[in-house]
Formats: C-alpha cells, sequence, structure tokens
C-alpha cells in the first residue's frame, strides 16, 4: 500500500469551503440604516486623538481599549477603528507611540463584543497580501462577519523606513495597494487555487480558506484625499474619510467622491469624517475643555506631523498644515471638531450629516468617562433629531 499521507502538490484536492457564508448587510453595522454612523477612532494608542497633556484617565492599555468597546457596543455605535502606528512623533507626549498592533486588537475585542464593527488598519507594504488576507479571514470568522478593513499607503516615511524598504512615491503607492487589495480580493473569493503575477507580488499555486465570514467581503474604508487616494476609494471601498476645513468644502467633496464611485466604477460609496468631539453640560464647559488641549498641547508632536505631512507625503492634511488650522492636530489629529452642549454638538453632527457625511469616528479626551455621558445625553438627542433611531 502506498503512503497517503504522501504530499502531490498537483493532485485535485476538495475545496473545504466553497462561498462566503453569510450577507454583511445582516452581519456587519456598517451597513446598518442608520442615517448618521457613529464609531470611535485611535481607542488602540497612546494620547488617542489628542497630542496634549491635558487631564484624562485614557490610557493604552488592553483594560481601557476594552472597557472602551465593550461601552460603544452597548450603546449601538457601528465602529472601532484604530490607528496603525509603528513610532510615536516625539515631542513630550511621544504621541501615539504606545500603539497596538491592529489586526491582534481586532481580533480581542471582535471575541470582546457582540454587535459593533472592529477593524484592523493595515499599513500595505508591511504585510503580504496572503498574510494579511488570513489574518482578516480568521477576525471575521471570530466576529461573525463584523470585521472591517482600513486600508492606509503609509504615508509616514520614518516609520516605513522602520521596514528597511525604500518609501515609495505618493502615487506609486497606490499603485502598489490597488495590486494589493487585487490579490486579497482574490484570495478571499477565488476557489481552488490560482497563480498570481503581478509587479509587486508572484506567487504559484496561491489558495486561501476559509473564505470570510460576511460576503462578498468584509468593510473596506480607506481615508485618502488626494486625487489618488480618492481614485483609489472610488474603486475599491465602501467607506472614505475626509479631513476637511470647512462644511462648503465638504459639502463639495462628498458630493463629488460618490458621484466618480457612481460613474467610473458603477459603485456606492459612503462619506465620513472624523474629529474630536467634546460634549459637557455648558458651551462654557466644552469650550474650556478643549482650549484646554490646546492649551497644553504638544507642539512639538504636532510640528513633527506636520512636517512629515508638508513634505508631500500626505496631500489629506494640507489645510489642517495651514497657520488657522493647526490646532485641530492638538486637538483631533487634524479632524473636523464637535464642540458644545449636547444640543449643540447633536446640531454640529446634523451639519457634518448635511454636508454629505454618513458617520463619524470620534476622539474623546477621556473616552471611557465621555462615553457614559455621551451615552447618557447625546444618544436620546440624535434619537430625537432622526439621525439615528
Ligand atoms: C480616519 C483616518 C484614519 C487614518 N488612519 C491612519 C493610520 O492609522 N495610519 C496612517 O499611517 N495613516 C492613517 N491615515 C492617513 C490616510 O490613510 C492617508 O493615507 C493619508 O492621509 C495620505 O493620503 P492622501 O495623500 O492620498 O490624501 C488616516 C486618515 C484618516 C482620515
Amino acid at each position: 500500500m502506498t503512503d497517503t499521507l504522501e504530499y502531490n502538490p498537483t493532485a485535485p484536492r476538495p475545496i473545504e469551503e466553497t462561498a462566503p457564508l453569510v450577507d454583511r448587510n445582516t452581519t456587519n453595522p456598517m451597513f446598518n440604516d442608520q442615517k448618521m454612523k457613529l464609531g470611535l477612532f485611535g481607542t488602540n494608542c497612546s494620547y488617542g486623538l489628542i497630542m496634549s497633556h491635558a487631564p484624562t484617565s485614557y490610557e493604552a492599555t488592553w483594560k481601557h481599549t476594552l472597557e472602551i468597546a465593550k461601552r460603544a457596543d452597548a450603546l449601538g455605535f457601528e465602529a472601532l477603528v484604530p490607528v496603525a502606528r509603528w513610532k510615536g512623533f516625539g515631542g513630550t507626549t511621544n504621541f501615539n507611540g504606545n500603539c497596538f498592533e491592529t489586526y491582534s486588537w481586532a481580533a480581542g475585542l471582535a471575541q470582546a463584543t457582540e454587535n459593533i464593527a472592529i477593524f484592523a488598519t493595515s499599513h500595505l507594504p508591511t504585510v503580504h497580501p496572503i498574510v494579511a488576507a488570513k489574518a482578516a479571514v480568521t477576525i471575521d470568522h471570530i466576529s461573525g462577519g463584523r470585521f472591517g478593513l482600513n486600508l492606509v499607503m503609509g504615508w509616514v516615511t520614518p516609520e516605513m523606513e522602520m521596514f528597511g524598504g525604500a518609501q515609495r512615491q505618493h502615487d506609486e503607492r497606490y499603485a502598489f495597494g490597488q495590486e494589493w487589495i487585487d490579490y486579497v480580493n482574490k484570495l478571499w473569493s477565488e476557489p481552488g487555487s490560482f497563480d498570481f503575477e503581478g509587479k509587486y507580488f508572484q506567487g504559484d499555486g496561491v489558495e486561501s480558506y476559509p473564505k470570510p465570514y460576511q460576503a462578498p467581503r468584509p468593510a473596506m474604508i480607506n481615508a485618502g484625499n488626494s486625487k489618488n487616494g480618492i481614485e483609489f476609494s472610488a474603486r475599491n471601498v465602501d467607506f472614505n474619510f475626509a479631513s476637511l476645513d470647512t462644511l462648503e468644502n465638504m459639502k463639495a467633496y462628498t458630493a463629488a467622491l460618490v458621484d466618480k464611485a457612481k460613474a467610473d466604477y458603477q459603485r456606492t460609496i459612503s462619506p465620513m469624517t472624523y474629529g474630536l468631539v467634546v460634549c459637557r453640560d455648558t458651551e462654557k464647559e466644552a469650550k474650556a475643555d478643549f482650549q484646554r488641549v490646546l492649551d497644553d498641547g504638544d507642539w512639538g508632536a504636532a510640528g513633527n506631523v506636520i512636517k512629515i505631512a508638508g513634505s508631500g507625503a500626505s496631500q489629506s492634511f494640507d489645510h489642517a498644515a495651514k497657520k488657522e488650522f493647526q490646532g485641530r492636530f492638538i486637538a483631533g489629529w487634524g479632524g473636523y471638531p464637535v464642540v458644545g452642549t449636547p444640543e449643540q454638538c447633536v446640531d454640529q453632527i446634523q451639519q457634518l450629516n448635511d454636508a454629505g457625511m454618513n458617520g463619524m469616528i470620534m476622539g474623546m479626551i477621556d473616552y471611557n468617562e465621555e462615553m457614559k455621558y455621551f451615552g447618557e445625553n447625546v444618544m436620546p438627542l440624535l434619537k430625537q433629531s432622526g439621525l439615528r433611531h
């Protein structure tokens, strides 16, 4: 008798599992019908969205990130989006320097939550598509179809240099990203095995099982706002996140993005934004706490971010590098601030929605404490306003 364990790579083999399992509209809240989706951003790394020594109990520990995630889940938020960071930004805070790796962070939170979508933020040049596709699928199965991938090209040159290769030029990063996501999509959908012949990746007899839990694939987001970024988003992802200065500019941006996806790629895409939310009983308190973030700001770290962004590495933050908007880096990582009483915050979120934004991922000075306040004081008003049900 021949040894049945002998390995013959060309022999036809049974396919373990042929299709994705469940329609993602039924598993992933990113595809629900809430008019204004809500998420938290940056709860996996030190100082979250504030480059500041302003007082907070927040720390980038597993205990905190888990507790915050559970609060967001219990409040019916749609998304937890982490920051991918390999090196801090220096200054007196070494801003974001203490940062959990995001696929493993997402896996832990997927097991610990019930309904919320959990994202990994993936610097595409740092992870091979075969590894990324399988890590993503694993988290998708852990979460029962609530996983999502934030695709980032790696604009922060000093941290990309940690990986040894030369940093690609801005536009080539997107060409690389396109091939990366084409490969991952194939790994998620192609039955059996295939050969991959690309410019950046080649592989023979490639296969990947299991397939994603949610069909047709996990949610995908990208936050490029440059010409290439918008093109990449329109072609590939479900959600684009924009860092923009004014509501007027948002209106023009969101309309153009949606039109482009439809006209050029026959796709729908949903624009979203982010920023620091400071909601207090009185306007005076809210403004004072926001100002405190600026007064205690780490301008060294902000200066380093602005220097890297201004070198042409990112075209998303051009507005925030302008003098009058630099505070937005300190207070919200360049995002759009929402500050005031619960009523005022809801009005401002309404304005974002009117400008075409279908969701906001928020930073908070003290996520854990402020989520309690947000749940009690802001969520009911969001429901009254019709932005949420
Ligand atoms: C909501 C949001 C999340 C982002 N997360 C990260 C991140 O975690 N790591 C990172 O290096 N860049 C991150 N970025 C940067 C963008 O993904 C983008 O690559 C960068 O702004 C350059 O894009 P562009 O020059 O094409 O506009 C984020 C941007 C936004 C708006």
